[in-house]
């Protein structure tokens, strides 16, 4: 390469007169390919790194006792002017990268709601890779695209959506939101958003307004500032004891708006809060909104497929009357991290948000196909509903409804051990699989800002000493609580011990030592 590189244009063919015999260019030797037996031999080196990445994990802890000194000074290496040859990568991966990072698949990491990776669904990854679909436009992609859509039908059918509702799947929750966004926007604004933008025809836009719960994730906000509706759109409704919406402050809120020239077009209930998992008064929320005639959204990013388990709360099920749902198969159907769904009930609505009939993209129609594109912003897609689609097949909707429900009991054990732990006291309610805590030693009683330094101590503790990851749950009181979600099919009972008793001895031990 090194000619070409110093002098351009050295090495390209001249043009052509008509009936001149062309000569062939010459070209740098293809040296990017494997055969079969390279394949076998790096594969086999690759399927090893991973089965060490996914097996062994209590000899691992949830995340290495490192610096990002340390993860800089053995992670970077600055760009290579030549290749290093395969064998040499994987050495490098297996001596720097296994170590250094974190494991969301340990039995004990607890924090934020990152699951663990079902295995098919791992080698589905490999294989959509290996296959590099591109489920954008049906021609380039038929297997896929089907797949795809037929993964979206099983997740209508799990939580209760009609035959007719459409769906697309993107990134993640917060993605899968903010494409529902888009929807509710254009369907509700009440003029052609994409054509005028939010001004409106002649500047004559309302203010539209979207109402969550206090409690919502953030990515509602995020969605009203991208999309150029401005952070006012999203109204943040207060929470009662339970941390559920308030309908009485919602009524009043819509009501408040309404007069200041402002126009509510959508409520969004949670199915299971980031913080509590707390699941909104679906029920009433759809109810009100059907009165009001405004569109009903659930985010059930974190909490939509707990509707499987027994024991989940039964106001869940009303998401099945939605207008949409936002969903995330790499929450708590176990999914490598990368797969979202919005469904979207009303058909068309996708397209009609998302359609554009670029001129360069032409081809010949065929009744039923579907161009993934025309669902969502993005034009190249990578095939992230294979490694859902394994994994349902693998398990089946009992299977995922018996290992939910595992993490519901287990979420309940560790709040009843809590309960029954004096030292240890609840912080929130508990409806699905997260549980928030405090450790409140006798020592530190009455003693606020102590107490709460007191619980990101112990936090902080927990991951120093290798033994869990939880994250802080902030309060209604302004004061933190420790937090733990389980969406891991690996927890166990004694994980729940080993949590509630380890939380407690560090409280103490630190509250003893008054070094916090
Ligand atoms: C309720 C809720 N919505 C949206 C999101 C964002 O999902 P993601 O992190 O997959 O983008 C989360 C993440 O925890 C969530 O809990």
């Amino acid at each position: 390469l090194g000619d070409i590189a110093t002098d351009r244009g050295a090495g390209l063919p001249a043009d052509a007169s008509p009936g001149q015999q062309v000569p062939r260019p010459d070209l740098p030797e293809i040296d990017f390919d494997w055969d079969e037996s390279t394949w076998r031999h790096i594969g086999g080196r690759f399927l090893d790194l991973s089965v060490a990445a996914m097996t062994d994990w209590e000899g691992r802890r949830p995340t290495p006792d490192t610096s990002v000194k340390e993860v800089g000074e053995r992670i970077r290496s600055g760009l290579p002017a030549q290749g290093e040859g395969a064998d040499a990568l994987i050495d490098g991966l297996e001596a720097d990268l296994l170590p250094l990072s974190g494991y969301h698949g340990h039995p004990r990491w607890f924090a934020y709601i990152t699951s663990s990776a079902v295995p098919i669904g791992v080698l589905g990854d490999l294989a959509a890779s290996a296959l590099n679909q591109n489920p954008s436009l049906w021609r380039a992609a038929p297997a896929a695209t089907m797949v795809e859509l037929e993964t979206i039908d099983w997740i209508k059918e799990m939580l209760g959506f009609p035959d007719e509702a459409e769906g697309i799947f993107s990134s993640g929750g917060q993605m899968a939101n903010i494409l529902a966004h888009v929807v509710i926007r254009d369907q509700m604004a009440g003029w052609d958003v994409r054509r005028y933008g939010m001004a409106g025809p002649d500047g004559k836009g309302v203010p539209l307004r979207i109402y969550t719960s206090d409690q919502a994730h953030y990515c509602h906000h995020q969605a009203v500032e991208v999309l150029g509706m401005g952070r006012d759109a999203v109204r943040d409704v207060p929470t009662d004891d339970n941390r559920q919406m308030r309908l009485d402050s919602l009524v009043q809120m819509m009501d408040e708006d309404v007069r200041a020239g402002a126009r509510p077009i959508a409520i969004i209930a949670a199915a299971g809060t980031v913080i509590n998992g707390v699941v909104d008064p679906i029920p009433e929320l759809l109810a009100l909104a059907r009165d009001r005639g405004l569109w009903f959204h659930v985010d059930g990013a974190y909490g939509a497929f707990g509707v499987l388990a027994p024991s989940a709360p039964p106001r869940l099920r009303a998401m099945a009357d939605a207008d949409s749902i936002a969903c995330d198969p790499h929450k708590w159907l176990y999914a490598p991290i990368g797969a979202a769904a919005t469904l979207i009930r009303k058909p068309g609505a996708l397209q009609a948000s998302y359609g554009f009939k670029a001129r360069y993209l032409q081809y010949v129609d065929e009744p039923g196909r579907v161009d993934l594109a025309e669902r969502s912003m993005e034009n190249t897609r990578p095939f992230r509903a294979l490694k859902v689609w394994l994994a349902l097949r693998a398990y089946g909707r009992e299977g995922y409804a018996r290992m939910l429900e595992r993490n519901i009991r287990l979420a309940a054990y560790l709040a009843a051990l809590v309960q029954a732990t004096p030292g240890l006291v609840m912080a929130a309610p508990r409806d699905l699989s997260i549980v928030n805590w405090r450790v409140e030693p006798a020592s530190l009683a009455g003693q606020k800002e102590r107490l709460d330094r007191l619980q990101l101590a112990v936090i902080h503790e927990l991951e120093r000493r290798g033994i869990a990851i939880i994250s802080n749950a902030p309060l209604p009181d302004g004061s933190t609580a420790l937090r733990a979600c389980i969406v891991n099919f690996r927890t166990r009972p004694e994980d729940m011990e080993l949590l509630a008793s380890a939380s407690l001895e560090i409280g103490e031990e630190l509250a003893a030592a008054g070094d916090f």
